[in-house]
């Protein structure tokens, strides 16, 4: 097998293409040799966002819409993909629906903001992953990329927020816990398929975020503090790549050391 870092002519889909992480992972993606194949539910925004990439090869980049949450919305556009590449190689789920009560205080969680939250992320990531590995199966051989975060892993820096109108949901830190174990369940639920699904769990993502909060943030980190999303989907593209083969069922967190 050869091993490297490139992606050239591999088919590379993205969900949630048009957001920070998803469009930075396309970015890279594209400029490692890959097709990419951009999904979101927001087509104007997804385009707009893959501009620059069009311009450079619009034979290389696809824009479907699809809602992530819709199992046949799902199936259609992974058919779609592959009327356009017979292969898809690899998958990167950055899509993050929320729910209009998205981010409340735990003491105000209406419950069917926090069912709606729960079905859209976990449950929307195991559909897009049912049927991402159902290709994958087929075709014996990809590799899926989910996305959790530093939330996943440990408990919120609450003091950090104080005096900020930010805050860190408790159905967040499930999801994304959520997030790690079922990588690991598809990784080894899928042995022995040329199949490989890892996770991602990135530290927070610079976002005009008030000054008081980054400086808190970069105080619990080692030398950067928040994040580009590039810095993310360096990662991604490098779990993607042949490079990584044997790497599977792992959460490599990408934080500059925030979790420590
Ligand atoms: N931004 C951060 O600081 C950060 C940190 C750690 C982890 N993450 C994780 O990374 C992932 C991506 O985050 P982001 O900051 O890029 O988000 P974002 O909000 O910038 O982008 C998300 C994209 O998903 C799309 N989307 C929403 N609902 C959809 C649906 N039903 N179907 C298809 N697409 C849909 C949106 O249109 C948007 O383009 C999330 O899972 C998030 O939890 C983000």
């Amino acid at each position: 097998m050869d091993k490297s870092l490139s992606l050239k002519d591999e088919c590379i889909l993205i969900t949630g293409a048009a957001g920070r992480i998803g469009s930075a992972v396309a970015k890279i993606a594209f400029h490692a040799g890959a097709n990419i194949i951009l999904t979101d539910i927001n087509y104007k925004a997804m385009n707009d966002s893959a501009k620059e990439l069009i311009k450079i090869d619009g034979s290389r980049v696809h824009c479907l819409e699809c809602d992530i949450t819709v199992a046949e919305d799902i199936e259609k556009m992974i058919s779609s993909c592959l009327s356009v590449h017979s292969v898809v190689n690899g998958a990167v789920h950055t899509a993050y629906p929320t729910s209009r009560g998205w981010g409340a205080r735990f003491e105000d969680i209406k419950p069917e903001d926090l069912y709606l939250d729960l079905n859209m992320q976990l449950g929307g990531s195991i559909l897009f992953s049912q049927k991402i590995l159902k290709c994958f199966e087929r075709q014996k051989k990809g590799s899926l990329i989910l996305v959790s975060s530093i939330q996943g892993i440990n408990a919120p820096k609450f003091e950090h927020y104080e005096g900020t109108s930010m805050y860190s949901p408790i159905e967040y830190a499930a999801i994304k816990a959520g997030i790690i174990s079922i990588t690991r369940w598809l990784a080894k639920y899928y042995s022995d398929k040329g199949i490989r699904v890892n996770c991602v769990s990135p530290g927070g993502i610079k976002d005009n975020q008030p000054v008081a909060f980054q400086q808190k943030y970069k105080k619990s980190c080692t030398n950067i503090g928040l994040l580009e999303s590039e810095d993310v989907a360096h990662t991604i593209i490098f779990l993607l790549s042949s490079a990584a083969f044997a790497i599977n069922g792992q959460n490599i967190i990408i934080d500059d050391g925030w979790v420590l």
